[in-house]
């Protein structure tokens, strides 16, 4: 008798002292796995590297409390199960105590969480009665952007004639950009033949071993890693699969100096990168094209993934050669175009094809892949000393793009809600306001600060009007001042 009181008073004592190790074998380890890889073999998900239980907490502390159901995407394996919901028995600090040991173990590496957080959350959460789903959740915490293993990307554009890739040593860029996204790119060139490309980075290494590149480029390419040629592709395109190379070099874990050479001769053109650590079976891309290697013609849809918005740079139709597409959840998009400053589609549904632009004959460019097309405006307004300084995505992954007119800066961030696209332009200083084109049609008022667009949207004003005069409809922003439009399909 004494000795199980004992024990049963020692266990109501580890768990006052909420040890997260001890509470995590109790309520998690069945089907997380004692060493977050899933028990059973992997038929449960890893909570070990998992991006759901890393960066902000509140994803792990929502699906605790709550439970999770349906399809969920983990370290590229989809699972579709149900985790029942943990909050009715754990204590708000027992739920931080677990949180805290999962995401400081087996290599995770966030940060604590504090039973004040959990007790917040559970509040927020108190009505919900069933489990949440993985979109429902990665709407609300979009997972961590995953990094390529490229940093300090720079990339430059060479314009000339060449019939093989030059030598870059003795030429001098036009353009040089730096490549936060750590994504290599030809759409970073302004020129659309009789060009050739350089981008340079630090690839980090994550261990000792093989490691396997693979390329495919229209029209030539090379890698040189540590001043050795790993993988080249010569000649004139296509970029089909047919062409693709792929080449072996031993690296040691840590930095190297990696460098792509890029040529492009003439029509379309496109480079695919991608590379393979020792003892891995998945290819994992450098390019913001990706590849079935040793297989042609495959579709490759471009899509959100994680909640996250997806960026594509390239040509895309309807636009002009300098376009940025963003794809959001939820099926908006947009064509930002960086030669005329602005946005100039917008659509529902599919995002892009990206085989498409490599395929089909005679198409340079990739047509927006869903429906609902709206072409907001197809020419320059702003000044002419405006200039495009790039784009930066907040954590969300929603963009801001920039605009420099003389010393003022016009901020044009856009996200998705349901099914709107918000817009909010800020331009900075104190001096002059800016008109900006919204639109190549007429707005009409149908109430206070709603207005229709042409036959299949509404636009919506804050905080300023619209103006309307020659056909065509304006927005005139004050120095230091902000506006907000939505759009919204009929
Ligand atoms: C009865 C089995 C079970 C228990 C107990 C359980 N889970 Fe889960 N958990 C699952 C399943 C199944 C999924 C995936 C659900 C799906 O497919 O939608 C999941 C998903 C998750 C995820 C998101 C996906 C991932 O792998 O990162 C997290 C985070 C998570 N669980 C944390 C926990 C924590 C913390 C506990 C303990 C408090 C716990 N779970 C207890 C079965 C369980």
């Amino acid at each position: 008798m004494r000795t199980r009181l004992f024990l049963f008073l020692s266990l109501v004592t580890s768990l006052h002292a909420q040890d997260g190790g001890q509470l995590f074998t109790l309520y998690c380890s069945a089907c997380h796995g004692a060493d977050g890889k899933g028990a059973t073999g992997g038929t449960f998900p890893p909570l070990s590297q998992s991006p759901w239980v890393g960066g902000d907490a509140d994803r792990a502390v929502k699906i605790a409390l709550k439970g999770l159901t349906g399809p969920v995407d983990v370290l590229g394996k989809t699972y579709n199960l149900e985790m029942p919901p943990q909050g009715a028995v754990l204590a708000d600090g027992q739920v931080a105590a677990i949180l805290t040991f999962v995401r400081s173990s087996w290599g995770n590496q966030a940060g604590p969480v504090t039973a004040d957080f959990v007790k917040t959350i559970r509040t927020s959460v108190n009505a919900r009665n069933t489990p949440w789903t993985s979109g429902e959740i990665l709407k609300l915490h979009p997972l961590p952007l995953e990094k390529t293993a490229l940093t300090n990307l720079i990339s430059q554009v060479y314009a000339g004639k060449w019939s093989s890739i030059p030598d870059f040593s003795t030429l001098k860029a036009q353009n040089v950009e730096e490549e936060q996204d750590g994504i290599i790119t030809v759409t970073d060139s302004p020129l659309k033949d009789d060009f050739a490309m350089l981008w340079q980075a630090d690839f980090s290494a994550p261990a000792d071993g093989e490691y396997q590149f693979f390329l495919d480029a229209d029209d030539s390419g090379r890698v040189i890693i540590d001043g050795k040629t790993v993988v080249e592709v010569l000649g004139a395109g296509p970029m089909d699969g047919s062409r693709s190379k792929q080449g072996k070099i031993a690296l040691n874990h840590g930095p190297h100096k990696f460098r792509v050479e890029f040529l492009e001769l003439s029509d379309k053109q496109g480079i695919t990168v991608g590379w393979k650590a020792p003892g891995t079976k998945t290819w994992k891309w450098l390019s913001d094209t990706t590849a079935k290697p040793g297989k042609n013609h495959e579709p490759i849809p471009i899509e959100p993934v994680n909640g996250r918005p997806v960026i594509y740079r390239n040509f895309i139709a309807g636009t002009t050669s300098r376009a940025i597409g963003v794809g959001f959840p939820g099926g908006l998009n947009l064509a930002y175009s960086a030669d005329d400053l602005a946005p100039e589609l917008i659509w529902t549904g599919a995002f892009i094809d990206g085989a498409l632009k490599w395929l089909e004959r005679g198409t340079d460019n990739s047509p927006p892949a869903g429906e609902n097309v709206v072409k907001l405006s197809k020419s320059r307004t702003l000044p002419n000393e405006a200039r495009f300084k790039g784009y930066k995505l907040d954590s969300g992954g929603n963009p801001t793009f920039y605009v420099q007119i003389g010393g003022e800066f016009l901020f044009d961030s856009w996200h998705a809600e349901a099914d709107k696209l918000i817009r909010t332009l800020t331009l900075s200083g104190n001096s002059s306001p800016l008109e900006i084109l919204v639109s190549d049609q007429l707005a009409k008022n149908t109430n206070d600060q709603e207005y229709s667009l042409g036959d299949k949207i509404f636009l919506r004003a804050e905080h300023l009007y619209p103006e309307m005069r020659d056909g065509k409809t304006f927005l005139k922003i004050p120095a230091g001042q902000s506006a907000t439009l939505t759009y919204r399909w009929k």
